[in-house]
C-alpha cells in the first residue's frame, strides 16, 4: 500500500474547508470539477429512469442503450467506428485507469506517462510494481512531449503509453505530430497498450479534438478513455467509460463484476439523454470557460513574477512562479494561508510541475478576479 499515490487537491480542499471552519473566506481554484449544474435535461432523465424501475443490478459492462450512444458518440466524434460491445461503462473514468494498468501491466514492465500529468497515473503504475518513464511537459514547448525523447524511451520493456489530450494540469494539447511519433513506433507491437485519456475532449480551445485512435492501425492497440463527468458536469454521478479490443473489453467487465457489479442503473439511463439530447448546456459551459481562460491568462500576465501560457483546452492554468525562489508546494501552501486562494502545488502532478502551480478557472468570473487581486498583493511581499 505504501507504493499507492494519491490526489492532492482533495488534501487541499480539506485544509481549505478548515480554514473555512475558521471564519476565513477563501477562493476554491483547487478542484478540478465544472462549476456548472448538471444540465436539468439529463437530471430529468435520470427522475424518470428511478421512477421507471431502473434501481437494480444491470449489465456489469454497461446498459447496452447506453453503449449503442457511447460507441455512436465515439464513432462520429473520432472518426473510426467503434462497437457497443467494445464499449465498458465504469463509475466514473477513473476506474478505467485503474482497472487497464491493473488488466496489463506487470511489474518490471515499463510505463510512459505525462509528467506533470494527473497524478493517478504514476500512483497506479507505482502499485503495480511497474516503472514509471515520464514523458515531460515543458513550457517552452507548449507543454506538450518532445518527439525525440518519447522516441527513444519506447523500448522492448515498454507496456502502455499513456497520453492525456487536453492535459490536466497543464491545459497543453497534443498535435498530430506527437501522436504520429508514437503510432509509428508501436504500429508492430501486439505488445503495447496506449492508454488515451481523453476526458477533456470536448474542450479544445483551439480547433479540433484528435485521438491517437483515429490513426492508421491504432484503434485496436488504443483504449479510448471518455466520460460525463467535465463534459455534462456530472462529476458527483460517476460515469465514465472506455472504447477498448472486445476482448480486453471483456477482462475490464470481469474486473467490474469483482468491484462495483455495474454502474449506477438510472445514471446510465441520464447518460443516454447526455448524449443523444440537446448539447446547448454543454457547448455553453465550454464558452463560458474560454471566457474565463481569457481573464485569468491576462491577469495572471499582469502580476509581477508570474508568467503563464493560455491553455489551448481544459480548465486549468499552470502558471510559471520561478521567480518567487520558492518550492511550489510552499508558493501553494502560502497563497492558500495569506491570500485565501486554494490552488495546487506543480508537483502534486509529478517532479516536471516544480515552479509551477494549476489553478482551474472552473470559478466565477467575479471570484477569478477577487483570487487574482489577492494573489497580486500576497506575491508582493515575496
Ligand atoms: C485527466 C483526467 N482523467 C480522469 C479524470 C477522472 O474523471 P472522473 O471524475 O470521471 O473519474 C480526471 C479528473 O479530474 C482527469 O483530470
Amino acid at each position: 500500500m505504501d507504493m499507492l499515490g494519491t490526489e492532492t487537491a482533495f488534501e487541499v480542499l480539506a485544509k481549505a474547508k478548515a480554514l473555512e471552519k475558521q471564519g476565513r473566506d477563501i477562493v476554491h481554484l483547487e478542484i478540478g470539477e465544472p462549476d456548472f449544474d448538471t444540465p436539468s435535461n439529463i437530471k430529468e432523465a435520470a427522475i424518470k429512469a428511478m421512477q421507471a424501475g431502473y434501481t437494480h443490478y444491470v449489465p456489469a459492462a454497461g446498459i447496452l442503450e447506453l453503449r449503442q450512444a457511447i460507441a455512436e458518440y465515439l464513432s462520429k466524434s473520432r472518426g473510426i467506428s467503434v462497437d457497443p460491445d467494445a464499449v465498458v461503462v465504469t463509475p466514473g473514468a477513473k476506474p478505467i485507469i485503474f482497472f487497464s494498468i491493473l488488466a496489463l501491466v506487470e511489474p518490471g514492465d515499463e510505463v510512459m506517462y505525462p509528467n506533470p500529468g494527473f497524478p493517478i497515473y504514476e500512483s497506479m503504475i507505482n502499485f503495480v510494481g511497474a516503472k514509471p518513464v515520464p514523458m515531460p511537459l515543458k513550457e517552452e514547448n507548449d507543454f506538450r512531449f518532445d518527439n525525440d525523447d518519447t522516441a527513444a524511451k519506447i523500448t522492448e520493456k515498454t507496456k502502455m503509453i499513456i497520453l492525456n489530450s487536453p492535459e490536466n494540469p497543464t491545459g497543453g494539447v497534443l498535435n498530430k505530430a506527437n501522436l504520429e511519433v508514437v503510432a509509428d513506433k508501436v504500429k508492430n507491437r501486439d505488445d503495447v497498450f496506449i492508454l488515451s485519456d481523453e476526458v477533456y475532449s470536448q474542450m479544445p480551445y483551439e480547433g479540433k479534438h484528435q485521438s491517437i485512435a483515429s490513426l492508421p492501425s491504432m484503434k485496436e492497440k488504443t483504449i479510448l478513455l471518455d466520460g460525463f463527468s467535465k463534459t455534462y458536469a456530472m462529476t458527483g454521478w460517476r460515469m465514465g467509460y472506455a472504447a477498448m479490443r472486445k476482448d480486453l473489453a471483456q477482462k475490464i467487465t470481469q474486473l467490474m463484476i469483482n468491484s462495483n457489479s455495474c454502474t449506477c442503473a438510472f445514471t446510465q439511463m441520464a447518460g443516454i439523454e447526455a448524449l443523444r439530447g440537446p448539447q446547448t448546456e454543454s457547448k455553453r459551459m465550454v464558452e463560458e470557460f474560454r471566457r474565463r481562460r481569457d481573464v485569468i491568462v491576462a491577469g495572471l500576465n499582469k502580476i509581477k513574477g508570474i508568467t503563464c501560457k493560455k491553455p489551448q483546452g481544459a480548465f486549468y492554468v499552470f502558471p510559471n512562479v520561478k521567480s518567487f525562489k520558492m518550492e511550489s508546494k510552499k508558493f501553494a501552501d502560502h497563497i492558500l494561508q495569506k491570500a485565501g486562494v486554494a490552488v495546487l502545488s506543480g508537483t502534486s502532478f509529478g517532479a516536471y510541475g516544480e515552479g509551477y502551480v494549476r489553478l482551474s478557472f472552473a470559478n466565477s468570473v467575479e471570484n477569478i478576479q477577487k483570487a487574482l487581486k489577492r494573489i497580486e498583493e500576497t506575491v508582493k511581499e515575496l
